[in-house]
């Protein structure tokens, strides 16, 4: 595996991989790295031809407020699991690289990112979609990868890449690919090391209570008191506070009162020990 920091190294890298006209897919990451992860390069590996892997821990992307300084940074260790997963590039630029002495542009995408995250973390997705754009158009990707768990941020970059055209011929296709979770259900992420034994325990009540809140919708219940039903269950499991739980449109993200005919999904956002955890589930009525 290649390792570039600069723009120069990462061109004449992803030429010579692309040099007969092969596919190459790019897997954006921030670096501490799971099973999660793995699974994008997996998925990416099996369809194009090459992958490469960003890894670059985006301060646009935290609010003054949030853990930038203590998020977990490993980048050997990265490295090692990538290669040994068949990346043939990894991108890892530093801050002055991607955001140079002079830098003023900032992508804001309206709608999709409004709600939910876009709520309790204001200016957050104008830093990934900054951040995501800067990535496509640096590497160039015919294909490039996310994980559905981080549901909103998907919808977002789909909504950047198609206004702006960095979809075909630059980016052929954005793949979302389903949520990798422990054995307890606890969907995977950086953020779950740091919880305490505790609260690792506690937090397995989240995928739970969603599954029994999603057998209710679909049972005909309306959102609000199953969703009432949900924050007072993962309040008394040890949950702290809740930002959100919404049921909403799978394409719009506008909230649902009842479940209709078309996809939905249940996304919720909850603090617990201070760590902030999100997940998602599909939502659909069987046929
Ligand atoms: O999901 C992430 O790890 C980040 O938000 C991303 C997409 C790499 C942008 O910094």
């Amino acid at each position: 595996m290649q390792t570039a920091n600069t723009l120069d190294v990462l061109r004449t890298q992803v030429a010579k991989l692309r040099a007969g006209g092969e596919t190459l897919a790019l897997v954006p990451t921030m670096g501490a790295l799971h099973e999660g992860h793995l699974t994008l390069v997996r998925r990416a590996r099996e369809m194009c031809d090459h992958v490469a892997a960003s890894i670059f821990v985006n301060p646009t992307q935290f609010a003054p407020s949030e853990d930038l300084d203590a998020y977990p940074r490993q980048l050997e260790e990265d490295a090692a699991m990538l290669e040994s997963e068949g990346c043939a590039l990894l991108w890892a630029p530093d801050t002055e690289v991607m955001y140079p002495d002079g830098f003023v542009t900032s992508i804001s995408v309206s709608g999709v990112s409004e709600g939910l995250c876009g709520a309790s973390r204001p200016g957050h997705f104008d830093g990934v979609a900054t951040v995501v754009c800067k990535l496509f158009n640096q590497v160039r990707p015919t294909h490039a990868f996310f994980g559905e768990k981080d549901f909103q941020q998907l919808a977002v970059i789909r909504a950047m890449a198609r206004d702006l055209d960095l979809t075909a011929p630059r980016v052929h296709s954005i793949i979302g690919v389903p949520t990798v979770r422990e054995a307890d259900g606890l969907a995977m992420s950086s953020r779950n090391r740091y919880l305490s034994e505790e609260h690792r325990t506690a937090a397995a009540t989240l995928p739970r209570e969603m599954k029994e809140a999603i057998a209710r919708i679909k049972d005909g219940q309306e959102a609000a008191p199953t969703l009432a039903a949900l924050e007072d269950a993962l309040l008394g499991a040890g949950f702290s506070s809740i930002d959100y739980a919404v049921l909403a449109d799978a394409a719009s993200l506008a909230p649902l009162d009842t479940l209709g005919n078309s996809p939905a999904r249940l996304l919720v956002a909850a603090r617990i020990g201070g760590t902030r955890l999100i997940d998602n589930m599909a939502v659909e009525q069987d046929r």
